[in-house]
């Protein structure tokens, strides 16, 4: 039995963290399951893919508190980077990711959904890194991803108080990108999935990579890779489709990712 979901739905896809009586904890075998789904991807078919928890509760609660709690340092380093690798794949997956967070999202259940491109929330959602609050940092990307995404003072007062924040301050803080009352949020997340999807798969792929690598070195470097990722849209069907459309003043044909 997998503690992690996979549904495909045409062209968009369900990742479901499921472990519901734990509140979607993280333990090894849940890393485990998300690393093997989400090699099970079909990324010929599925062009957006939004990760959830499984119940109205929790996205995740954080890493397994008491497979943690008897580690001695190795071990701790071992569980990060066995924690790491997941975050990294799941960030480095070619389509795009949409978190949709139902309820807590702490520690590694923030790490999990900031691994994700986008984040959008029920307005029951809790965000937090309060992993001072059981003597360890965060140790899935909290120390990494937080202050890339809302800037180092505010990540570091989160990290350092360890406090939890509700949905509408993970919105002012830009968090999240929206936040919706629960029985909106998936109807939500499948409808940005779907308009993502409906874009052109090769522009949208190759965005998402020249978004990735750009924000990892200086700004000349960025443009370069910004500079390939524009050429490499070049004559494929969907840029000649696309542009050919628009300049013959018609709605372009389902884009075909080539
Ligand atoms: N690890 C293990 N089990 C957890 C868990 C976690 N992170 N979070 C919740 N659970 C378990 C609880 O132990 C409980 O199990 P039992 O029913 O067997 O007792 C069950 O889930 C339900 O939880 P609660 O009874 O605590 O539910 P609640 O509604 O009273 O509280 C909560 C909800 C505020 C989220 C609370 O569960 C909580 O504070 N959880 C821990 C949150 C946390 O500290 N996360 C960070 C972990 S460290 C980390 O993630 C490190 C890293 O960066 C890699």
């Amino acid at each position: 039995m997998s503690f992690v979901k996979y549904e495909p739905m045409g062209d968009i896809a369900y990742l479901t963290v499921d472990r519901v009586n734990a509140l979607n904890a993280l333990n090894s075998q849940v890393l485990t399951d998300l690393d093997e789904a989400l090699d099970q991807i079909d990324l010929d078919t599925v062009r957006c893919l939004i990760v959830r928890g499984a119940g109205d509760k929790a996205f995740v609660a954080g890493a397994d508190i008491s497979q943690m709690k008897d580690l001695n340092p190795e071990q701790g380093e071992h569980f990060s980077e066995q924690g790491n690798n997941v975050m990294r794949k799941l960030c480095n997956l070619p389509i795009p990711t949409i978190a949709a967070v139902s309820g807590y999202a702490l520690g590694g259940g923030c790490e999990l959904a900031m691994a994700c491109d986008i984040r959008i929330c029920s307005d029951k959602a809790v965000f937090g890194q309060p992993e001072v609050t059981l003597g360890i940092t965060p140790g899935f990307g909290g120390t990494q991803r937080l202050p890339r995404l809302v800037g180092r003072g505010m990540a570091k007062q989160l990290i350092y108080t360890g406090m939890n924040i509700n949905a509408q301050e993970a919105y002012r803080i830009g968090l999240v990108n929206a936040v919706y009352p629960m029985e909106e949020l998936y109807p939500a997340a499948e409808k940005m999935a779907r308009r993502i999807a409906a874009n052109a798969p090769i522009a949208v792929r190759a965005a998402k990579r020249a978004v990735n690598l750009g924000m990892q070195v200086d700004i000349q470097q960025a443009v370069e890779i910004e500079e390939e990722a524009f050429g490499s849209c070049f004559g494929t069907a969907d840029q000649r489709e696309g542009m050919g459309a628009f300049l013959e003043k018609r709605k372009h044909e389902p884009f075909c990712n080539r």
